[in-house]
Parts: C-alpha cells; sequence; structure tokens
C-alpha cells in the first residue's frame, strides 16, 4: 500500500506518494509537485535529491555497505575478476563460463585502436594532463567508430568496444608522453596483465607479470567500478540525457572525474602526503584543513555519503599492506598517510563532522607501488569507472520514464530593467 507525506501549502493539502527501494530506502516523489502547487524544490548541491529509480549499485553511508547488483564489493574483490564485475554491472548478472569467454574474445578483437588516433596524442604539448588527452580521446573516437553511433543492437559491441579501447588509449598516452615506443596488446594476456604489459613493456627490458601486482590492479579496478550517482555518473546520465552518443557522455564523466574533489582526489592524496613527508608539517595541514576561512581539506577525507568508514577503503589499505610486504617495497608516504590518519580520527572537528578517509586515501600508494605515474592515478580511476558509467548510461536510456535532465532554479538576479543604449551609460 503506497504511503504518502501531507503537505500543506496556503489553505490547501497536497499528498505525495513515498516510493520504496528494495533495501527500504523511501523518497518523496515530487514529480507533480509544481504542476499540482506551483512550488519547486531547492537543493544545492543534490545532497537530498533522488535523480533516479536504479537497478546497479547499492550504497548505506550510514554502515559502510556497498553491493553492485547485490554483491558485496568485498566478495566481488576477494573472488571476482575486474572483467567479471564490469560484465555484472553491465548486464545485471555474473556471467556463465561461455559467457566470460565470449566476453573477453570480444574485448581481445577490439583492443586495438585506429592508428590515426597516434597523430593525436604526438601532437598534444608532452605536459598535457592524461585525464584531459583521455576524455579529447574518448570523444574523438566517434568519429573514428561512427557506425557505432547506432542506439539499436550495435550498443552491445559500442560497450565491448570502449571498454576494450580505453584500456589501450591510456597506455599509448603513457608511452607517447615518454617518447617511448607504444606497445601494443598481446591476445594471451588478460585484461588487467595486458594493461600493464602496455604500460611497462620495453624492448630493452621485458615486462616481467607478477601475478600479485595483477590481483592489487583487479581489485584497485573492481573497487572504483561503480558508485551509484556520484558527480561523473550524474554527468554521463546528464550529458546522456540529451541523446548524445555513449562516447560524449562517457568524456564529460571523464571531465567530470578529473576534478580534485572526485577522483582528482587519488592524486591531490600522493602530492598532499609527499608535502608533508617533505615538510614535516603534518600538524600545520591538519590544522588549515580545520580552519573555517580555508577552503584547504584534509584531501582523501570525507564523503557526500558515507558518514563512516568508506568499505573500499578498508579493502585498500589491507591490499596496501599486503602488496607493498610481498613486492618488499618500503614506501615512506605510507608511514606518512597512517599517522595522519590516525591523528585525524582522534579529532573532535573530524569526529563531528563524520570525516573518515576514503577510497582515495590509500590507493596512491597501492597505485605508486604498481609503477602508476602520479598524473596518471585519475586515469586509473576512470578505467575502473568505465562499467559503471556504461551500465548507468545504459539503465537510463533503457527507462520507459526516460526523461531530458533539466532542473529549474529560483531566479535572484535583478528585475525587468531597461536597456540603456552604449553612449548613454
Ligand atoms: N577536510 C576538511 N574538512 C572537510 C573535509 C575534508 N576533507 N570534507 C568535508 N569537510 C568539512 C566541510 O568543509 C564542511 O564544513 P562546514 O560545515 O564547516 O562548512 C563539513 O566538513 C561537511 O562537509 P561537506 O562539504 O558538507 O561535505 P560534502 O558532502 O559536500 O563533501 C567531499 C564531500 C568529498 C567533497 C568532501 O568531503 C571533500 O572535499 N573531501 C576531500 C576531497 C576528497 O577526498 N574527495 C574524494 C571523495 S571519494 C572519491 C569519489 O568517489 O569521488
Amino acid at each position: 500500500m503506497t504511503e504518502f507525506v501531507k503537505l500543506t501549502y496556503g489553505d490547501k493539502e497536497y499528498q505525495l506518494p513515498i516510493v520504496v527501494g528494495t533495501e527500504g530506502e523511501k523518497a518523496i516523489d515530487i514529480s507533480k509537485l509544481r504542476q499540482q502547487t506551483g512550488l519547486i524544490t531547492l537543493d544545492t548541491g543534490y545532497a537530498n535529491t533522488g535523480s533516479c529509480m536504479s537497478e546497479i549499485t547499492f550504497m548505506d553511508g550510514e554502515n559502510g555497505i556497498l553491493r553492485y547488483r547485490g554483491i558485496p564489493v568485498e566478495q566481488l574483490a576477494e573472488q571476482s575478476s575486474f572483467k567479471e564485475t564490469a560484465y555484472l554491472l553491465i548486464n545485471g548478472k555474473l556471467p556463465t563460463q561461455k559467457e566470460l569467454i565470449q566476453f573477453s574474445v570480444l574485448l581481445n578483437d577490439h583492443s586495438l585502436v585506429h592508428e590515426d588516433m597516434r597523430a593525436f596524442y604526438e601532437n598534444y604539448p608532452r605536459s598535457s594532463h592524461p585525464m584531459g588527452i583521455l576524455s579529447s580521446m574518448v570523444s574523438a573516437l566517434r568519429s573514428f567508430y561512427p557506425e557505432l553511433q547506432n542506439f539499436g543492437e550495435e550498443i552491445n559491441m559500442t560497450v565491448t568496444r570502449l571498454l576494450s579501447k580505453v584500456r589501450t588509449l591510456a597506455a599509448m598516452s603513457y608511452k607517447i608522453s615518454r617518447g617511448h615506443k607504444v606497445v601494443y596488446p598481446r591476445p594471451d594476456l588478460a585484461y588487467c596483465a595486458n594493461f600493464l604489459n602496455m604500460m611497462f613493456d620495453s624492448p630493452v627490458r621485458p615486462y616481467e607479470i607478477d601475478e600479485d601486482v595483477v590481483k592489487a590492479l583487479n581489485v584497485f579496478w573492481i573497487l572504483h567500478a561503480d558508485h551509484e550517482q556520484n558527480c561523473s555518473t550524474s554527468a554521463v546520465r546528464m550529458v546522456g540525457s540529451a541523446w548524445v552518443t555513449l562516447y560524449a557522455a562517457i568524456s564529460a564523466g571523464i571531465a567530470a572525474l578529473w576534478g580534485p574533489l572526485h577522483g582528482g582526489a587519488n592524486q591531490a592524496v600522493i602530492e598532499m602526503l609527499a608535502d608533508i613527508a617533505e615538510n614535516k608539517n603534518m600538524k600545520q595541514v591538519v590544522q588549515r584543513a580545520k580552519e573555517k576561512n580555508n577552503s584547504f581539506r584534509l584531501m582523501g577525507f570525507g564523503h557526500r555519503v558515507y558518514k563512516t568508514f568508506d568499505p573500499r577503503m578498508k579493502i585498500m589499505k589491507e591490499m596496501c599492506d599486503t602488496l607493498l610486504d610481498k613486492l618488499n617495497i618500503s614506501d615512506p608516504l605510507l608511514d606518512v598517510a597512517k599517522e595522519l590518519e590516525e591523528i585525524a580520527l582522534k579529532d573532535d572537528y573530524f569526529l563531528e563532522n563524520n570525516l573518515y578517509p576514503n577510497v582515495d586515501f590509500y590507493s596512491g600508494i597501492v597505485l605508486r607501488a604498481i609503477g602508476i605515474p602520479t598524473n596518471m592515478f585519475t586515469v586509473m580511476f576512470a578505467i575502473g569507472r568505465l562499467p559503471g558509467w556504461i551500465a548507468q548510461w545504459k539503465e537510463s536510456i533503457d527507462d520507459p520514464k526516460w526523461k531530458l535532465c533539466r532542473p529549474r532554479q529560483i531566479y535572484t538576479g535583478p528585475r525587468e530593467t531597461q536597456y540603456v543604449p552604449i553612449e548613454k551609460r
């Protein structure tokens, strides 16, 4: 039986239906609010606004829960591969053996990118940030693969091509930025190992695939694979709602992810930890983060949804210790991170504001151990988030209640004003 919320406005009373999700989350359906009352809602930053109904990812920020298609992320990190998790997110179910093989074959078949795209890379200034390049390259795919613009049957093919090519594009960007020979994908290597090989193999120093590193990368990407309606995913849905191609929507998502408050935080965290290690200024950094009139924030801390530990952070921290141990690496930034976490978690400011370390706090240390350069950290996040963006985009365009995303506003500018000719101003 539908529950209602009563809204009294003026001398009228309205009944707004309550929508309930499968985990008991509730929302007030205001889709008829303006039509019935003339009112809109105002919610800066959308902190109280549900933009869609979705079957993909469940998050419970109060209890630190994250599940993809109902499966806890902890189980996927332990038992699944990134490829399988991508399939799960996009297709809504775990693949059978046969389906996984078919998916692998397709990923392999579409892993090359058009040779002419190399000219773009070669002409970008060498100092360009790889996220800017990736966003442009994904957008450029539309011109190189124009046959993929159809919404119909082609879509599964488009999705697989994008998943496969993005990894080649990222590794290519790295090699060319260093003036090195591009390494092509290999048919005998699985998704993660193939990426690592394209990044680090060299004619003079063949890359040796280490299963611990491959596992770490799988886990890293699984942990980033989806996170419901975050800033970049909302960008993908919003841009996609105008019926642009998947490439344009994903390119918008990459641009949004780049921001330091979102995916760009993983690079910002390492830069902050390196600054603390060099200048021994941990106390000042914590103090700056607490100052009311200072926009500086402790990077890798806080989250819009999690008001307790981010479950991804717990797995990442554990993996950080295990990987560094296995590779026999001692990273001074790990000690700085652990000390900083300890100080912040005892500090009233962080406790009162429910600020806990998020996924980005330890992820950079894992990426450093794998050998990924700092300016590519957010690209790594983007590759991981791609299945989530695709799944959310697909869900939005398949939604029978699909609508162009177009919020309203409350205007606060001047009332009607007369135009003054330039000579009279
Ligand atoms: N350091 C210091 N103060 C903080 C921090 C922080 N990291 N995060 C939030 N606060 C303060 C904030 O200034 C606010 O104070 P006041 O009420 O006095 O204005 C209070 O805590 C409440 O925070 P909020 O700004 O309302 O929280 P939000 O939900 O708008 O922001 C956030 C979420 C992630 C943007 C923010 O916590 C932040 O900037 N963190 C640092 C950047 C970061 O690590 N981003 C990665 C997020 S996880 C990866 C991803 O999925 O994108």
